[in-house]
């Protein structure tokens, strides 16, 4: 993209995109997230076209003599057309940062010794406490202008950098401004048991009580719409992850489960025994745990930017899942320790790493990433009756996506029918 400025001024109310090279719809039955070959049907109409009015799309086709009715169009040869990136797993909001890290992973600590030693989430939880909340917005939008740049247009975003109520409710609240002021739609969800802060050393119980004790309020208030709990050796065991979800079902939230990311407790397992809409990472999840969430439905978000930024040489198995039925998202998981706000880069590892064809990777960034966030009714894919949610990428065909690696290919993203970056 050559002009990076992000244009929140109203465009035309009737905008046609024109003879796209390639305009992958992923139109399909999208009532349940796609499995095996759906993962791979990406819908293709070669020169297509797409009718945008008043923000939502309202034709999908090839090309027709309506063309005049249009107020804008834009001409889409030789470009990929498709629905904007959906990054359903993201830690969006949090001060400061960790780069010095870097150099004690080089020099071979892990992701839990650094935590013990002070560092890891509980240093971000230091610098979230002490932010005011104009601190986290004006950072979090920084991230935000990113990813929309980079074709993102809907994202999910945790709390758990507070670890105590009022920090935990605080980030929430700063969420919700996030998507009052900002394009991208952004989905919360809950994540105060991400880590045990210092203060409840040897006190866990009361830990776990303290954030249950805020669940009310927050799904009263609506500040989140799912609960994740960081289930894994050094954070939060099995049997307190029920608890937590058990707590968090009681009050109306979906579930979600940071599972078998480091070692494999049962979380992916829990996730199915719950029916949670989403177990993440899985990186150490067993074949038998695979068969349980294949069966349930519960959809495997998946993060390669993480092993990739903890050094580790083993990623999920994305490849197994697929074949043995269980729908794949992808997200950025976009944190202090792995800082990317770019699906295309999350899209090319899980090709490169774990052995997804290019059209699962598409897939799994938008209609089941989509569904991993309660949104498949509204984006996604390009359907008539969608949000206008729609990015134009500098490619001759979607097999380029993964291949070109490591720069931004995105030339334009509309956002409810606006446009919002590139296109000038
Ligand atoms: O999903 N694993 C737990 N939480 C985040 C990392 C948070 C952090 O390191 O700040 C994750 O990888
Ligand atoms: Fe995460």
């Amino acid at each position: 993209m050559k002009d990076r400025t992000i244009s929140r001024c109203m465009t035309s109310r009737h905008i046609l995109l024109r003879n796209a090279s390639q305009l992958l719809t992923l139109s399909a039955d999208n009532t349940n997230p796609r499995t095996k070959e759906g993962m791979r049907d990406l819908g293709i109409i070669e020169r297509g076209n797409v009718w945008i009015k008043d923000g939502h799309i309202s034709a999908v086709g090839v090309e027709d003599e309506r063309v005049h009715e249009a107020e804008t169009i834009i001409d889409c040869t030789g470009k990929v057309v498709m629905p904007g990136f959906v990054d359903p797993h993201t830690h969006l909001v949090f001060a400061g940062s960790r780069e010095n890290e870097l150099a004690m992973k080089l020099k071979g600590h892990s992701y839990m010794e650094i935590q013990q030693a002070g560092g890891g989430i509980l240093s971000t939880v230091r610098k979230t406490r002490e932010a005011t909340n104009e601190v986290l917005v004006e950072e979090a939008l920084k991230r935000l202008d990113t990813m929309l740049l980079h074709g993102t247009t809907t994202i999910e975003a945790k709390s758990g950098y507070g670890l105590e109520p009022i920090t935990e409710l605080r980030m929430l609240e700063v969420i919700r401004d996030l998507g009052k002021q900002h394009p991208i739609e952004i989905v919360p969800t809950f994540m105060g048991a991400h880590a045990l802060p210092p203060e409840f050393h040897g006190k866990r119980e009361e830990f776990i009580q303290s954030m249950i004790g805020i669940m009310h309020t927050i799904s009263q208030e609506k500040l989140a719409e799912f609960c994740d709990v960081f289930c894994e050796t050094g954070a939060f065991t099995l049997a307190e992850s029920e608890t937590i979800l058990n707590a968090a079902k009681a009050n109306g939230l979906g579930l979600k489960i940071h599972a078998d990311e480091i070692e494999n407790l049962g979380g992916s397992t829990l996730a199915a025994k719950m029916m949670a809409i989403s177990a993440e990472h899985l990186v150490k999840t067993s074949e038998m745990d695979i068969r349980h969430m294949a069966e349930s439905g519960v959809i495997g978000v998946l993060l390669p930017g993480t092993p990739y930024s903890l050094m580790m040489k083993e990623y999920a198995d994305a490849r197994k899942m697929i074949d043995m039925g269980m729908p794949v998202a992808l997200a950025t998981d976009l944190n202090p320790n792995c800082w990317t706000e770019s699906m295309q880069l999350i899209i090319s590892m899980a090709c490169y790493h774990m052995k997804m064809m290019p059209a699962e990777a598409i897939v799994a960034s938008t209609i089941n990433a989509a569904h991993a966030i309660n949104r498949a009714k509204t984006v996604g894919s390009i359907e008539v009756g969608k949000k206008a949610d729609i990015i134009i990428l500098d490619v001759p065909n979607y097999e380029h996506i993964p291949y070109h690696f490591g720069v931004n290919l995105v030339n334009t993203v509309i956002k409810n029918g606006e446009l919002v970056a590139g296109g000038q």
